[in-house]
């Protein structure tokens, strides 16, 4: 069984082609990149418009397989920004109708998560989750993936990039961040706002920017953000896998790719005896690999939609899904 899945919920538009091993036979993708400010849902939309017919022969191309050779097309559903997610269902239908082929929605969260599981040696991990609009600690539990923490405001990667901008960097900020937090000599004291289980960043993003005025260094600046912002995410992990028992960490979403919040959540996992496990960066950013091969599970499991059922939900909470798949 081939499936394909197509990817839209925010500025990235991607379709990945994935077999029943989870072979990923193609992941191809195009970002919206803003000339200035942040994302504009309407511009974005747009742009998935334009590209996703190119890059759905794009991915036949580089599988080598014909569209004729699919058996299930499966897309973002949500939660993301609507019109983005309703051009890439609109896609999906018309590519299933077409073929004749069935179609499911997936859940944009737990694709993260079903992927890393896919790729890596992680049974039954314990997923930080961390991108831009995203940050969220899930697990499975009686039958469900779980939110056990999360953001109470913004996601980790917006407050890196968002401070990156007001800083005339480039988008997306955080791996010009990363680089930058090597040259950083002082650790500068920023707002830890850990509550419960759930962090908060707008505070740490107000005070990082008041202390750029007063002259602070950015090397310093971004050095400083980085240890306590992924400080906060690796508490909260860590006591997500204590509560659970639960001796896997996964690491999933583009701030994953920072080597930094790898050693973090790496040094915890082995003090604790766990392990931790990080996807290829192509598979941690948002991608059509991770809904196909989520679509793919949900098809075995049993999952049908008729086309009424694949409206789009912008709030599409992770633990609205029954995972039967995993039974
Ligand atoms: P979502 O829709 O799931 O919220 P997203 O649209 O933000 O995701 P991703 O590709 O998962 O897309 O993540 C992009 C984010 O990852 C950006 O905020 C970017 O700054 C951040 N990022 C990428 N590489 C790094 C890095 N090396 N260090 C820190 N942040 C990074
Ligand atoms: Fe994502």
């Amino acid at each position: 069984m081939r499936a394909l899945g197509i990817e839209g919920t925010a500025h990235t538009v991607g379709v990945g082609i994935v077999d029943e091993e989870c072979r990923v036979l193609a992941n191809v993708y195009d970002m919206v990149k803003p000339e200035k400010g942040g994302i504009h849902p309407r511009e974005a939309a747009n742009h998935h418009a334009e590209m996703v017919v190119p890059l759905i022969r794009n991915a036949a191309d580089v599988a080598g397989i014909d569209l004729r050779d699919l058996d299930l097309i499966a897309f973002s559903q949500g939660p993301g920004l609507g019109p983005c997610l309703r051009t890439v269902a609109t896609a999906a239908r018309a590519l299933a109708l077409s073929l004749d082929i069935p179609i499911l929605g997936v859940n944009h969260c737990v694709a993260h998560l079903e992927i890393g599981r896919g790729v890596t040696d992680a049974k039954d991990p314990v997923l930080l989750y961390v991108s831009g609009g995203n940050t969220q600690v899930i697990a499975f539990a009686r039958g469900r993936y779980r939110v056990f923490g999360e953001t109470l405001d913004i996601g980790i990667g917006n407050m890196l990039d968002k401070f990156a901008r007001e800083c005339g960097l480039a988008f997306p900020g955080g791996p010009i961040l990363e680089k930058l937090a090597q040259d950083g000599k002082t650790l500068l004291s920023l707002p830890y706002s850990v509550k419960g289980m759930d962090v908060a960043f707008s505070g740490m993003l107000t005070a990082a920017l008041a202390l750029r005025k007063q002259g602070a260094a950015i090397e310093d600046l971004a050095f400083s953000i980085q240890e306590v912002a992924f400080a906060m995410l690796t508490e909260v992990t860590e006591r997500a896998m204590a509560h659970l028992d639960n001796d896997e960490v996964l690491l999933g979403g583009g701030v994953a790719r920072n080597r930094r919040l790898q050693e973090m959540v790496a040094r915890m996992a082995s003090d604790r005896g766990a392990r931790m496990f990080v996807p290829p960066g192509d598979l941690c950013i948002d991608n059509g690999a991770m809904i196909a091969w989520t679509g793919l599970l949900m098809h075995r499991g049993g999952v049908r939609m008729s086309l009424r059922e694949t409206v789009v939900d912008q709030r599409y909470r992770t633990d609205e899904v029954a995972a039967t798949w995993r039974a």
